[in-house]
């Protein structure tokens, strides 16, 4: 059994997983479904890098996710899917009914032509369909790319050109709270210069009025009607495509992150039932959008992998009221609740009035993801949520790393507000200096990196194999490079301490700066930008803008509310700036780059000391920066 229950356990076989890695991996790999079983565990070198594991290794992921539990625990609730609108009943899928509904789906998208290797992007709500589609697309093969729905139509034909997908699948709306947006409208307006999609699958969420496209665009019930729930299983090798997810990096475009078949399935799983330490009739309760990383593996893959049972939620955490978490804890009775930060401190902001009136006496651990959780954030959830009796997983993981990486195993492995504590089996970090030395012993800080593979690592960026060297694997000779800074203290916990590139986590989401740049240079009257991020009491990080403008006449208000509405177009809403300071220079260097430093700084509102200035270009620019902080 791969279930740890015991920290001795933990370390036993943490040291077996660095001693035997193969053995340590290959034990857990039995416990899947295989058509036909691996002729090695794995191949490796990271200055390529190659990674396969389960080399030549044949089976299907939806197989393991739901055929496998059919004959025992078919009738076992798999999902039971919340709406927005907390009036409107709720909707139960058992293994049983999703696995139909998967075939089903399936049968529609073969029907349109869809064939393995496709890769399919989807952009959906929060909605059953959208994990349907998922496992719809690894069901007959084909590539799965999930797009936020909050992302603008030039994002979503950036990611769809990219990876040249041939089918869309979405929703005629969209329900977020008070909101509901037209996201087929968003599609549309995409497509018309995404030439690879020849069909687009349209649910009906919200009614509301939508083209439908002759020859191009289906209704999904209408498709569905007819479609036959027996489809048998692609047979996928290992390092078959399972998904693309775009990512954020400190370049401006976003990265095809690819993940494959047979190490993503087996990391999904174990790392789910040991970080979570799920029982057999619990609840668990991830409240992550599809659209990341986190609904991937810890809504579909990992707890059906598992055969868990979920909550899924449509809406947000603040609406009809910010004790809506905690209100749908008790009505559903959740054991584990997985959630952000942002989230947490966003209902803490809202006071405990939203939270006495709940019980919230059936959660057992609680979780959080997607950025550092400050110690008042971390103490809140605590005590208010846990009632000081649920351990807290701080799990620390990325979009490339496909599952939790360093965590807390929930009541095994002693917590510490705002650690991530101890690495999983298999996983060995390391952390080094800027010359990529490894910095040993503890109560130290460096730059983290890992130095073996674990099954879910990145395989590549799609299309571009060299951007994904460079981006992981070429900043420190064979070793796999984070982007974040870590703390590792006496007793060896880990502690992340944040990005170390130009990336921003605003929200718990990945914002590359230059990402945002460019998008406000495309205003006409934007000479030139620098985007940087300060702290932010709910977001965890915001958006600091400084722009050089043309037109001095310009009103600084219209200027700031058409550079958001411009990124807002370009894209989405989670990009836009919290704060616009027009400045007449940038404080670069003689060779031309920004110094980041000094704008973080003032960002932060740390004007007092700022480091050596001498080799700015313009030393004068500081003050007058300085002085217009916002
Ligand atoms: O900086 C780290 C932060 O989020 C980044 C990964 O973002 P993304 O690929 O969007 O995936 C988010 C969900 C896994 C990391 O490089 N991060 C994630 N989890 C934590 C974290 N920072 C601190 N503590 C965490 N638990």
């Amino acid at each position: 059994m791969s279930r740890i229950t015991t920290i001795e356990q933990y370390h036993e076989q943490y040291k077996k997983s660095v001693d035997h890695p193969e053995a340590f991996w290959a034990e857990i790999a039995d416990e899947f479904t295989w058509k036909k079983k691996w002729d090695k565990v794995l191949d490796w070198n990271f200055s390529a890098p190659e990674v396969s594991w389960f080399i030549n290794g044949k089976f299907n992921i939806t197989e393991n996710c739901l055929d496998r539990h059919l004959e025992k625990d078919g009738d076992k609730l798999a999902y039971t899917w919340e709406a927005n609108d907390p009036k409107e009943p709720n909707i139960q899928y058992t293994y049983k009914e999703l696995h139909a509904e998967v075939c089903r789906f399936a049968n529609v998208l073969k029907k349109h032509g869809a064939v393995k290797a496709d890769r399919i992007c989807i952009y959906m709500p929060m909605i059953p369909q959208a994990v349907i589609a998922m496992l719809a697309c690894a069901r007959i093969g084909a590539v799965h790319s999930v797009v936020f729905a909050g992302f603008s139509a030039a994002s979503l034909a950036g990611r769809i050109q990219d990876s040249d997908c041939k089918l869309v699948i979405t929703s005629d709306g969209a329900y977020r709270g008070v909101k509901d947006i037209p996201i087929k409208e968003v599609v549309d307006e995409a497509l018309e210069t995404c030439a690879s999609v020849t069909k687009v699958i349209v649910y009906q969420r919200t009614g509301t009025v939508v083209k439908m496209n002759a020859g191009r665009d289906y209704a999904w019930d209408e498709e569905m009607k007819n479609a036959s729930s027996v489809c048998p299983a692609e047979e996928m090798d290992s390092e078959d495509l399972l998904f693309i997810l775009y990512t954020s990096g400190s370049t401006g475009k976003p990265k095809g992150v690819v993940h494959t078949c047979g190490g993503y399935m087996v990391f999904t799983k174990y790392s789910f039932e040991n970080v979570f330490q799920y029982n057999p009739g619990e609840l668990f309760w991830c409240t992550a959008d599809v659209g990341w990383v986190t609904g991937h593996s810890y809504i579909v893959y990992g707890p059906l992998l598992a055969g868990a049972s979920s909550l899924l939620f449509e809406g947000i955490p603040t609406w009809p009221d910010p004790g809506r978490f905690w209100a749908m804890v008790d009505k559903h009775q959740v054991n584990i609740l997985y959630t952000a930060p942002t989230a947490i401190r966003a209902l803490q902001a809202s006071g405990l009035e939203y939270v006495t009136p709940y019980k919230l006496n059936s959660l057992r651990v609680l979780g959080s993801v997607g950025e550092p959780i400050n110690e008042e954030a971390w103490a809140w959830y605590d005590t208010h949520i846990g009632k000081a009796r649920c351990p807290i997983v701080d799990t620390w993981w990325q979009t490339e790393t496909g599952g939790i990486l360093i965590s807390p195993l929930a009541a095994i492995t002693k917590t510490k507000p705002g650690f991530a504590t101890l690495p999983l089996p298999g996983i060995q970090p390391l952390l080094v200096d800027e010359k990529g030395t490894e910095i040993l012993g503890n109560g130290v800080e460096g730059n983290l990196c890992i130095r073996f593979p674990w099954p879910s690592i990145i395989r590549t960026t799609y299309g571009d194999h060299e951007r994904c060297r460079q981006a992981y694997f070429a900043t420190y000779k064979n070793l796999y490079f984070t982007g974040d800074g870590c703390r590792r203290d006496a007793d060896g916990y880990y502690r992340i301490t944040g990005r170390v590139d130009d990336v921003i986590n605003v929200s718990g989401h990945r914002i590359g700066t230059a990402e945002v740049e460019n998008a406000i240079n495309m205003h006409a009257d934007v000479v030139e930008s620098a985007v940087v991020g300060y702290p932010h009491d709910i977001k965890g990080q915001g958006i600091y803008a400084y722009v050089i403008c043309t037109n001095s006449e310009k009103n600084p208000d219209s200027l700031r509310k058409e550079i958001i509405a411009e990124v807002m177009k370009l894209i989405g809403p989670i990009a836009k700036p919290d704060k616009i300071q027009v400045v007449t220079g940038l404080p670069k260097t003689r060779s031309g780059k920004i110094m980041r430093r000094i704008l973080r700084k003032v960002a932060e509102g740390d004007l007092s000391n700022m480091g050596d200035i001498s080799t700015l270009l313009d030393p004068a620019v500081v003050e007058e920066i300085k002085k217009g902080k916002i």
